[in-house]
């Protein structure tokens, strides 16, 4: 399909703009992280099932500490890995009572799995794979093109 553009410069700090519709059929979340979010990336390595995004088939910019090209613009296909359903962004840290200790992400309401502010699947969800970046370029500083 097609590529979208992305006008990114409106998205304040630690907001999302999506899901956009829709690259090949497919919702797109971006969202520009916090210094705190991104920091809280490296704290939770241990209750995730692939830290690393060692997973195969995705752009190799999404294997870095961020999955990202940019650490604070983070691009996602905003569908659960499990079984598709469309995944609940909860970007604020401790968005109380749903958790404590939340360090912001996404959480499926279907079948309850979780994910960090880079699409990383926690341990204990039916999910089995992190959430899929999709491919993307910066035509200019504020121009996403994915696909
Ligand atoms: Fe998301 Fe099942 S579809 S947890």
């Amino acid at each position: 399909g097609a590529s979208v553009r992305v006008d990114i410069s409106r998205i304040e700090e630690g907001s999302i703009l999506g899901p956009i519709p829709a690259w090949r059929g497919r919702p797109i979340f971006v969202v520009r992280r916090t210094q705190a979010a991104l920091d809280a990336l490296g704290t939770i390595t241990d209750q995730l099932q692939d830290p690393d995004s060692a997973q195969p088939e995705q752009p190799e910019y999404a294997t870095n500490a961020y999955r990202s090209r940019e650490p604070e613009v983070l691009v996602l296909i905003g569908l659960c890995p499990h079984l598709f359903c469309s995944p609940t962004p909860r970007l604020s840290i401790r968005p109380e009572p749903f958790e404590e200790n939340w360090k912001g992400g996404f959480y499926c309401p279907c079948h309850g799995s979780k994910f960090d502010m880079a699409g990383r699947v926690y341990n204990g969800s039916p999910a089995s794979r992190n959430m899929e970046v999709p491919p993307y370029y910066y035509e200019s500083d504020n121009i996403l093109v994915i696909g």
